[in-house]
């Protein structure tokens, strides 16, 4: 084990106690000051419970300056100080106490904590940030209320926020002012926040349910004031929703939303002032895609759903994290739906969750939804929580039924206002609610893994019997999931057959192996072909021996669109998969040629372009290459998933050539551009069929790219065209890349786009050509964004170059991440995770993984988070 293993302690669920003391009240002023901020902190503490243990605060990375107790001074002999708390033993049940602290913002690289972005100051204290900023009780269950004073330059730092309402502003004599800031909800310090510097305020007002007039700002710097207008869309929609769906209404009189560019996740849900990273506010439409504007349009979305699910309801601790983000994720996911396209925002979801949460859960990073230990809380941000955690929300709405559901949540927003609770609590609501025994349904947060359903069936003289056995993860000790599961069956002719009278059926698994037997009206049953886990009712691997005509009979009947798009994809993933294999044993590329069911399938998919854009742009889309190498559990044949990939797309294209120039040219763009559903359909479905046809490399397809460059007049076309010609080997290529540059050089964002798509082209000269753009002027490793863009989309989206055989890639990204530790360890520990699946490479890989794993993880000074994890991959066990 590395000394920063030994250093960080393991933290358990089960040792879980309260907290000793309860801190009532806060009232902190901050003098701002880029390299010495004076921090002035007066709390109102009480014993919780009957002891006489010490008060134990929590502190890092500051200088104190004084203590009072009592309006008492403590001299050094009444108080033990060391690199992470601060004691003092005696204190009466009931104090008052004073500290003063200096912290130094401007070096602040980590972006925990308080820092500065652009030279506007900032705060990030989820999860335990706070601790960075002052001594205090940093934990989730200890809810105080707030007052802030801020105190800064006049001329430098305008605009003064925190959480809550302000109450009073002033100027002061020194050139400096002043501004005062009260939330009346008690909070968690994690969710504590303040803004000072010189930003742009967008308004507008939202008028509640219940007539209360709420005042809307968004703070941007002043050159991007123009760029607010879809995350004010986005937010009173949101507003709205929750009102329409959950019954919950805004509780302050301002809401305000702050982009920051340097911000190491996605955005934050501090009470009534959220902070963003700037990706997910900025846009207008010749600097957003269609991409863009729906993240924004979710996370604007996730941040404002958690004031009711996560700051009015909070986490007792850090275990209990997916009762906020899992639900959460779950609120903005139906959100979204109800915003655009409900079946191509599923699979949209799940194409990640398989993507990302199932490879996570078949890796060495593996943990329950509810995680039972850490070492660095900062890791367990993860896909499980978040997306999985969703997935087991929406399980409870599928067991439960959309009406009951409802019941349940509003009886744990009133029962649990102003609480810090747990998982258990949220699911005892939704038990008491249904008439459902939810006992085992619990194993879903308890264990790691996703479990497999091996389904099976039978048709016999006018009954019909359907069989799903569990293959459970090691873990769950052969104990059997509960879960819905959607279910339906359709002739040879594509009809629903009715089972016992239904179509639709929704069956709750809850045994090892379980069988259902409904009586069936059909006379002959030459093709029966049962549709599986529809709407992807359940978060598990559903194995079921289709035939390829049944595939091809799912993608054009089935009558759950998110069905209709996995029947196709598992047809797809058969055909490459198999092409792989054989590759893998010739040692060569395969020259057969396209299926014809397959390309059968993909025509009839072409066919319904007009009436449904996005739906079949997400069809016809290949299956990446990372989640082909998943499909693989050793030895995995990165140059062959690559080759055969490229191969199949190819003879799509050619097969389909002028039925794809058809649909290319009858959905061009009409009228100025709009955010909205069928466009951006349409515009996402002509990114497909242009990628299809560059990849042909003729030059009549990529002239039309080149083309389509020239005449946009919005990033998402614009880019799109960059993107398809990227697949050619066309020299077009190159010059539409410079031209890009040339036009979009000042501006981050778009740069982002730039940077990533080269770092993720596969050509030989990819590792050279990243290396040289860390030295571009837009690149900055400091900057989280930028370090995405490039370092991680060359890593995680070009397996091709990442997976050299030489190790040239493995070892120039460890160095990266080296260098990214000492800044930010929690960008260094996320991008180290693209070195946990090296068991599945063969041999020589597998050894070059591990090598730079290891150097990594053995030096002295490796953070506690990035040594979690690269600790971890290699397997080190932490007992
Ligand atoms: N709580 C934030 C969200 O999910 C994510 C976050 C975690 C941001 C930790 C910063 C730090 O909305
Ligand atoms: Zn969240």
């Amino acid at each position: 084990m590395s000394t920063a293993e030994q250093r960080a302690v393991e933290i358990r669920l089960e040792d879980y106690t309260p907290p000793d003391f309860l801190i009532d009240t806060v009232d902190l002023t901050f003098d701002l000051e880029p390299s010495q901020t004076h921090v002035r902190s007066q709390m109102k503490i009480r014993r919780n419970g009957d002891h006489d243990r010490a008060l134990v605060l929590n502190g890092e990375h500051m200088t104190l300056l004084n203590i009072q107790v009592d309006g008492r001074a403590l001299t050094e002999n009444q108080y033990v100080l060391t690199e992470t708390t601060l004691t003092i033993p005696d204190v009466p049940d009931e104090a008052h106490v004073v500290i003063e602290n200096r912290i130094d913002p401007a070096s602040n690289t980590a972006l925990e904590g308080l820092y500065q972005s652009a030279g506007n100051f900032c705060t990030q204290c989820e999860p335990e940030g706070f601790r960075r900023i002052t001594y205090f009780i940093d934990r989730p269950d200890v809810l105080s209320r707030y007052t802030v004073t801020l105190i800064a330059e006049a001329d430098l730092y305008p605009v003064l926020l925190s959480n809550g309402n302000p109450v009073a502003a002033e100027k002061c004599t020194d050139g400096k002012h002043m501004a005062r800031w009260v939330d009346p909800h008690p909070k968690p310090s994690y969710l504590f926040a303040l803004v000072a510097g010189n930003l742009t305020r967008i308004t507008d007002e939202f008028v509640t349910l219940s007539g209360k007039t709420v005042e809307l700002g968004i703070y941007v710097e002043a050159h991007n004031a123009d760029r607010c207008d879809h995350a004010m869309a986005s937010l009173k929609h949101a507003m709205r929703w929750d009102e329409q769906v959950y019954g919950r209404e805004y509780d302050l009189d301002v809401f305000n939303i702050v982009a920051v560019d340097d911000f190491n996740m996605g955005a934050m849900e501090n009470k009534g002032l959220n902070i963003f990273n700037s990706r997910y506010v900025l846009a207008k439409p010749d600097t957003a895609t269609d991409g863009d504007y729906a993240g924004i349009e979710s996370v604007v979305a996730h941040e404002y759903f958690h004031n009711w699910s996560g700051n009015r309801v909070t986490c007792r601790d850090w275990f209990q994290l997916s009762l906020k983000e899992g639900f959460t994720v779950f609120r903005d996911q139906e959100f979204s739906a109800d915003m655009g396209s409900r079946a191509v925002k599923r699979i949209a979801d799940v194409n990640l969750l398989r993507q990302v949460q199932f490879a996570e859960d078949a890796g060495p990073q593996a943990h329950p939804v509810q995680p039972k230990a850490y070492r660095e809380i900062n890791n367990f941000y993860t896909s499980t929580v978040y997306n999985k955690g969703a997935e087991v929300v929406r399980m409870l709405r599928n067991l439960l039924g959309a009406e009951t559901f409802r019941q349940g949540t509003d009886l744990y927003f009133d029962r649990f206002d102003g609480q810090a609770v747990t998982i258990e609590d949220f699911v005892s609501c939704m038990a008491e609610v249904s008439d459902l025994d939810l006992t085992e349904f619990r194993q879903w947060y308890d264990v790691a893994g996703t479990p497999k359903l091996l389904v099976r069936d039978e048709y016999l003289e006018g009954q019909y019997i359907l069989s799903i056995e569990q293959v459970v993860p090691e873990s769950a000790n052969g104990h059997p999931y509960m879960l819905p599961f959607g279910f339906a069956l359709f002739d040879e002719a594509g009809e629903p057959v009715l089972l016992d009278g239904k179509a639709e059926h929704i069956l709750i698994v809850e045994q090892s192996s379980q069988s259902w037997t409904f009586s069936i009206e059909k006379k002959d049953a030459d093709l029966l072909v049962p549709s599986l886990n529809r709407g992807f009712t359940a978060p598990v691997d559903v194995q079921y021996d289709y035939s390829d005509e049944a595939l091809g009979l799912l993608s054009r009947a089935d009558t759950d669109a998110f069905n209709r798009w996995d029947a196709f994809q598992r047809r797809i993933q058969r055909c490459l998969v198999s092409r792989i294999k054989v590759a893998m044993d010739v040692d060569s590329v395969g020259e057969d040629a396209l299926p014809e069911d397959l390309s059968k399938a993909f025509g009839q998919l072409l066919l319904e372009a007009e009436q449904d854009p996005m739906f079949v742009a997400e069809c016809i889309a290949l299956p990446s290459e990372n989640y082909l190498a998943d499909q693989f559990e050793h030895d995995t044949p990165v140059e062959w998933i690559h080759h055969e990939r490229v191969r199949l797309r190819q003879q799509l294209a050619a097969e389909w050539e002028l039925t794809l120039q058809l649909i290319y040219q009858s959905h061009a763009q009409e009228g100025a551009y709009r955010f909205e559903s069928r466009a951006a359909g349409q515009r996402q479905l002509r990114r497909q069929v242009l990628s299809y046809l560059c990849g042909l490399n003729r030059p009549a397809w990529t002239q039309l790219a080149k083309e389509q460059f020239d005449r946009a007049d919005n990033m998402t076309e614009s880019f799109n065209a960059l993107i398809a010609l990227s697949v050619s080997d066309s020299a077009e290529f190159d010059h539409v890349l410079t031209a890009f540059e040339a036009r979009w050089r000042h501006d981050p964002l778009v740069m982002d786009k730039w940077f990533a798509l080269q770092a993720q082209r596969s050509d030989a000269g990819a590792l050279a050509r990243v290396q040289d753009l860390m030295a571009h002027p837009t690149f900055s490793i400091k900057n989280p964004n930028r370090v995405r863009a490039l370092i991680g989309s060359f890593a995680r989206t070009n397996p091709l170059r990442f997976h050299d055989r030489s190790g040239s890639g493995y070892q120039w990204v460890a160095d990266r991440i080296i260098e990214l530790d000492a800044m930010n360890p929690q960008i260094a520990a996320r991008m180290a995770s693209v070195f946990n699946t090296w068991k599945r490479f063969d041999g020589n890989r597998a050894a070059l993984m591990c090598a730079a794993l290891r150097k990594i993880h053995d030096r002295p000074e490796c953070s506690a988070d990035l040594a979690e994890i690269t600790g971890k991959a290699l397997g080190h066990s932490f007992d």
